[in-house]
């Protein structure tokens, strides 16, 4: 008998692991939805920077929280974010807005108020989830929990190459600089650390391409529901 129920896959990893390439690739084979919990949190950090609040104040970046107006909509390859029916997708891509947004992460308030935005992807036939607390806390109950990681040279090589071929400036030693710093600040705040499941599959991806790792996370999921439909 076939196994028809929607599902999650849920995807962790630190910035540049290739988490983020990996879930488009994913919920384009399996036909499902897709959630890139980053571009939230770099929203809401947007959404705060926009109404002029100081970021270290928690109270008051979750006041800001309160009116956020945010929509994805489809384009040709990615989903468009827009804040306050404004299209920013390439400011919540700068550097920026990724420091921003690990900042404002930090707080319980913030990550409260954005577990329902995070939740209401979750629809037939299924979702693709990618951000730091996919399946520790926003969907524990995900069928898959996929950790990826890479080392930080790998990952600061990654964003280089990501940024000249889009034309922006970048600078090796600062991205290598940026993403220990950012590492260190998800992995070590109390609420939702950057931590994998327990019973998450770790990949490495520093040695392997995006095509390895798609195989790889595939072979499993293909495996594990074959095993449930028996
Ligand atoms: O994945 P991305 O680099 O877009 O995320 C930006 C920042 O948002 C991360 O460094 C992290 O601090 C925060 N974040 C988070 N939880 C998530 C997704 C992102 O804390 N689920």
């Amino acid at each position: 008998m076939r196994d028809k129920q929607p599902y999650i896959i849920a995807i962790d990893g630190p910035s540049g692991s290739g988490k983020g390439s990996l879930a488009v690739q994913l919920a384009g084979k399996l036909n499902f939805h897709l959630l890139d919990s980053g571009a939230i949190y770099r929203l809401a950090a947007l959404k705060a920077l926009q109404d002029g609040i100081d970021l270290e104040q928690e109270s008051e970046v979750v006041t800001s929280l309160a009116d956020l107006n945010i929509r994805f909509e489809i384009g040709d390859e990615l989903s468009i974010p827009y804040l306050n029916d404004t299209d920013v997708s390439e400011q919540i891509r700068l550097e920026s807005s990724g420091e921003a947004a690990s900042v404002i992460a930090r707080y319980p308030g913030v990550r409260k108020q954005l577990l329902a935005w995070q939740r209401e992807f979750f629809r037939p036939p299924g979702l693709v989830a990618d951000g730091r607390d996919m399946g520790t806390v926003v969907f524990p109950d995900a069928r898959f929990k996929f950790f990826l990681c890479a080392s930080v040279e790998i990952r600061a090589l990654r964003r280089y190459n990501q940024l000249i071929s889009m034309e922006l400036s970048a600078n090796i030693d600062q991205l290598r600089a940026d993403i220990s710093e950012r590492d260190e600040r998800d992995k070590n705040r109390a609420e939702s650390p950057l931590i994998p499941a327990s019973e998450a599959i770790i990949v490495d991806s520093s040695l392997l391409d995006l095509e390895q790792v798609v195989d790889l996370v595939m072979s499993h999921i293909v495996e594990v529901n074959e095993n449930r439909s028996l």
